[in-house]
């Protein structure tokens, strides 16, 4: 396998899907679009899109907190397994938005249900496949939420405690998830400009893979 397998992580309203937006268009540029995969959990399979017609049922009031993180691992495999691995074998560079890592922070941090717990029973959905670079936006909660109420024109600049507290231990557990996997994961400052986040991104990647943005 000689393709590239790059996540991106980061707390809701990072810009993680701001940034690998502009990030999937200039390496298509470079390499043309058969070369490139933007891709997402949970989904773009049909197997992985019934399971997230499950987790994001409206009707599913009643769904345990460790049925869903089972239901997200699976998810996660069928993905790896229909869309990851193939494109690995292609030789693309593939861009993930969000991975192993915002289980561990949302189910592990966010809803309790503990870090090595969500680490352990993620160890059989992706039986080994790490990406080999893991970018993380970060930025403090109140950034992130503001983003993403002044986005909706009903709610402008009203952040309710609870979400950030719960944003709080989900950045929390990110940047511990950092801090433990340094040679993976890269932090960048997503708090700056968009372009400059974009231009930090680029830099990180190109330490990886020197063919990339050079
Ligand atoms: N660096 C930035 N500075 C200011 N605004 C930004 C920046 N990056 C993204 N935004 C804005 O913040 C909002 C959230 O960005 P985006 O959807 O890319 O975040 P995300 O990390 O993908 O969020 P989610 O986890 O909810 O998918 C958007 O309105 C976007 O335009
Ligand atoms: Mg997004």
């Amino acid at each position: 396998m000689s393709g590239k397998f790059i996540s991106f992580e980061g707390p809701d309203g990072a810009g993680k899907t701001s940034v690998m937006r502009q990030i999937k268009a200039d390496l298509e540029e470079q390499f043309g679009a058969d070369r490139v995969m933007y891709t997402r959990e949970p989904g773009g399979n049909h197997i992985s899109e019934q399971i997230r017609r499950v987790l994001f049922n409206a009707d599913n009031t009643d769904m345990d907190a460790r049925t869903e993180a089972l239901l997200f691992a699976a998810a996660r495999r069928q993905h790896i397994v229909s869309e990851i691995l193939p494109a690995l074998q292609e030789d693309k560079v593939i861009l993930c938005d969000r991975y192993v890592d915002s289980s561990i922070a949302y189910q592990g941090a966010g809803r309790h249900l503990g870090e090595q717990e969500i680490w352990q029973l993620n160890q059989f959905a992706i039986d080994g496949l790490l990406p080999e670079l893991t970018v993380y936006l970060d930025v403090p909660s109140e950034v992130g939420l503001r983003r993403i109420a002044e986005h909706r024109s009903d709610q402008v600049n009203r952040l309710d405690k609870e979400k950030l507290a719960f944003h709080h231990l989900v950045r929390h557990s990110f940047l511990r998830l950092q801090q433990a996997h340094p040679d993976r994961i890269k932090l960048v400052d997503a708090s700056q400009p968009l372009a400059k986040v974009v231009a930090d991104v680029k830099q990180v990647i190109n330490a990886r893979y020197p063919e990339l943005f050079n």
